[in-house]
Formats: structure tokens, C-alpha cells, sequence
């Protein structure tokens, strides 16, 4: 360690993963400041209500006043753990500005104002560090930022919400129904009692937006995210995609369009049993990277969780300090591309579509000409059951959005076609 130098750290909550920074600051100190070349002193730590528990620190560093933390001079580094968007932006904006360097794991805020943010950080002259905001304890956003940025990425395909991947492995291992896969979900204390944000896709929405903003060196803010989540997928669909050796995961995707834009979406997809996602199971997160000479990448780890978000924030706590120490700052967010949002109906891939219909002579023909009207084109179709339980699962082509979706209400409006029961986007090569 430098003799002399000391870094002080403050914290803006202390929750499930504030604890573990606070404990792992604590408990490695000594490694952490040799390190970071400083000696790194945790001073002081807010909380709303310091006598509701143990916060697992010493009752003198704890405080209910958040504000004093960002103005108290002495402070050098602010960990904000306190999610949401008020307070914690406008704390994490007089931090700043008060010359601190921000270390934060606020995806839904960096998701929304983000170019606040950078801006404040980059007129302040300090780091704005978070690498746990995306897939907790997975090196992510360094990566794309750092090791890839003299590469060009083409696509970032992540699995980056772990309540929706557990309930999504369940409904695929036991064949159980997507409320039951969620009620052992929030028993066992992966899902939050309001689950809304993690199965409607609100949570990846905010990170899919982060790695897209990196990977494609532009602006991209939650609003431009299109969003399913996974509460409309039954046991069926699970069941069908596992006869045809597919599987569906809640996939946030981000690509460039021919026309240079970027397609930035959060929805379920197939895709195949053999693909390096299909394999991350449970509340386990994975984040695929295709770039022009790296070709493809798979970042896979914990999502969330404590210690392994704690991880990432102590690594982003000892970059910042050892710029601190040499008197430089990290590499600044990169936005010149100033690349487009597609509109959702400009995206392109291939879907499954589940018919319920009549089997009856010419109803093959009356879907089939449907498709052809709209120039989807299809790749097999198949069907199952007979009378008035048959079904038609329909493969397409890749097809744009907006002529799938043509197609689909003009199916819906056949005679012969009783119920469109399910239109799912396929991903990658099956
Ligand atoms: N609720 C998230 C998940 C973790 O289930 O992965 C925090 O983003």
C-alpha cells in the first residue's frame, strides 16, 4: 500500500448487497487498499433507519441523513445501493458535483438518466462506475467498453434476469404452469413479493438498454426498449419448443439494423437446445457477445444476489480509487456513433406460430395464403391432433415484424382458425 494515501468511502444504503460490500470492505481491507494503492477507510453509511437491524457495521458509522453523505467533504467515493430513481439520482448528482466518484448499481436510473449522469460525472472531472447494474457479478460492461472497443460488436444477446430464467428452467424441467413456476419462485425468495418488474421484462428492459449504449457506442435509454415478459407463456409452449428441441428464454437483444440502427428488444424467444444460453439454467444470468474478429463470446454467472453483486462493486470501488491514486480517470461513456432506435416493426427474425383449427379440407391453403399475402414466408408446418383439437405449428422464415404481426390478425379473423394460441420469436440457427 502507498504510505499516507487514504480514500474514504460512503455508502447510500445498506440492504442485501450494501451488507456484503460493507462486510467484504470490512474483512478485506487490507488486500482491497494495497490494491488500490490507497488505504481505503469505509466512514460513514446511510440507511433510513439505523436502529431497524444490524447492519453488520459499527453503530457509529451509521447515519439516516443520505445527504450528509454526498456533501460531507471528507468523502472521496460513494457506493449508491439505494435503487429507484428519487433519491438516488439527486444524490448521486450533488456527489458528483461535489467531486466524488459514484460507484452504483442503479440499472433502472442509468437506464433513464443516463446522459445526466455522464454529463454531471464528466463536468466533475470523476468516475460514474457500474458494473453491477448489469447481470450482478458477470464482467460485462468492462468488457464491452474496454476489451471490445477496438472491435465491432454485432449483437448482445443476454439472459439478464434471474427470477424470469428460474421460472422459465422450472416451467421447462417439471412441465408446470407459469403461476405455480412463479409461486416456488417467490417462496424460495428469488422473485419479489411484486414480481411485476422481473416477469413483465422492466428489469432486463433497463439492462438490455445499458449494453446496448455500450455495445453500439450510442444513446439508448429504457423508453427505446421494446418489451414482452414472460407472463402470457403456458405450459404448452414450454412443451411444444421441448418436442422440437428448443427451449424459451427471456432474451434481452440488441443488433444493428441494415440500415444502421439499432434494434434493442426484451421479449421470450426459442431457440435452440444446442445454443450456449440454453445451457444457463436456474436464476443464472449469461450475456452472448458476437463482434466482427472476436467472433462469438458467452459471459455467464450470478445475476444477482448479495456477494456476487458485492463482487462487482468492490472491483468498480478499487478502479475508481486507483485513478484516484494516479490522478486519471476510467475510460468515459462513448456515445459518438449516435446511432438510430429501430422501430420494433422494422426487426427481423423467424417465429413459431401455434394455430387451433378446423381439420377440414382447405384450411391448409386458407393459413398458407395468408402468409403469402403478407410475404411471410413459411418453413414447415405441422400439425397435431385431429377433429376439433387440431393444430397447426407454423415455422416461419425470417419476416419482419410488422408482416408477422398483419399475418397474425389476419389469421385470427379466419373461420377455420379457432385461436391464434401462441406466436413466439425464434433466435439463432435451429
Ligand atoms: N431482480 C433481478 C433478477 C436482479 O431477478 O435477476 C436485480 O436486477
Amino acid at each position: 500500500m502507498m504510505a499516507g494515501k487514504t480514500l474514504k468511502v460512503a455508502m447510500l444504503g445498506c440492504g442485501v448487497v450494501g451488507s456484503q460490500v460493507a462486510r467484504l470492505l470490512i474483512e478485506n481491507k487490507a488486500d482491497l487498499s494495497t490494491r488500490a494503492g490507497a488505504d481505503l477507510e469505509l466512514v460513514k453509511v446511510a440507511v433510513r433507519n439505523p436502529s431497524a437491524k444490524n447492519y453488520g457495521v459499527k453503530a457509529e458509522l451509521l447515519t439516516s441523513d443520505l445527504n450528509s453523505i454526498v456533501t460531507d467533504p471528507q468523502v472521496d467515493l460513494v457506493i449508491e445501493l439505494l435503487g429507484g430513481i428519487e433519491p438516488a439520482r439527486e444524490l448521486i448528482l450533488t456527489a458528483l458535483k461535489n467531486g466524488k466518484s459514484v460507484i452504483t448499481a442503479n440499472k433502472a436510473l442509468l437506464a433513464k438518466h443516463g446522459a445526466e449522469l455522464y454529463a454531471a460525472a464528466d463536468k466533475a472531472n470523476v468516475d460514474l462506475y457500474y458494473e453491477a447494474a448489469v447481470a450482478g457479478a458477470i464482467p460485462i460492461l468492462r468488457p464491452l467498453r474496454e476489451s471490445l472497443v477496438g472491435d465491432e460488436v454485432l449483437k448482445v444477446m443476454g439472459i439478464v434476469n434471474g427470477t424470469t430464467n428460474y421460472i422459465l428452467t422450472k416451467m421447462d424441467e417439471n412441465g408446470a404452469a407459469f403461476a405455480d413456476a412463479l409461486a416456488e419462485a417467490q417462496k424460495l425468495g428469488f422473485a419479489e413479493a411484486d414480481p411485476s418488474a422481473d416477469i413483465e421484462g422492466g428489469d432486463a428492459a433497463a439492462k438490455a438498454a445499458i449494453l446496448a449504449s455500450l455495445a453500439f457506442h450510442s444513446r439508448v435509454t429504457d423508453a427505446d426498449v421494446y418489451k414482452e415478459g414472460i407472463s402470457k407463456i403456458t405450459a404448452t409452449d414450454v412443451k411444444v419448443a421441448k418436442a422440437m428441441d428448443l427451449v424459451i428464454k427471456l432474451l434481452a437483444i440488441s443488433d444493428v439494423t441494415k440500415d444502421g440502427a439499432i434494434a434493442v428488444r426484451v421479449h421470450p424467444a426459442l431457440i435452440s437446445r444446442n445454443h450456449p444460453l440454453a445451457s444457463v439454467r436456474e436464476s443464472f444470468n449469461a450475456v452472448f457477445v458476437e463482434s466482427v474478429s472476436a467472433g462469438q463470446m458467452m459471459f455467464y454467472g450470478r445475476g444477482a444476489g448479495g456477494a456476487p453483486t458485492a463482487s462487482a462493486i468492490l472491483g468498480d470501488l478499487v478502479a475508481v480509487a486507483r485513478h484516484r491514486v494516479s490522478g486519471g480517470l476510467g475510460p468515459r461513456e462513448s456515445d459518438y456513433a449516435e446511432r438510430k432506435i429501430a422501430k420494433i416493426g422494422d426487426t427481423k427474425t423467424r417465429y413459431l406460430i401455434r394455430l387451433n383449427v378446423a381439420d377440414k379440407p382447405g384450411v391448409l391453403e386458407s393459413v398458407a395464403h395468408v402468409f403469402a399475402s403478407h410475404q411471410v414466408s413459411i418453413q414447415t408446418v405441422r400439425q397435431s391432433g385431429a377433429g376439433d383439437k387440431a393444430e397447426l405449428i407454423v415455422m416461419t422464415h425470417i419476416s419482419s415484424e410488422s408482416a408477422l404481426s398483419q399475418t397474425v390478425n389476419d389469421l385470427a379473423k379466419l373461420d377455420s382458425v379457432t385461436d391464434v394460441a401462441s406466436v413466439l420469436r425464434v433466435e439463432g440457427e435451429i
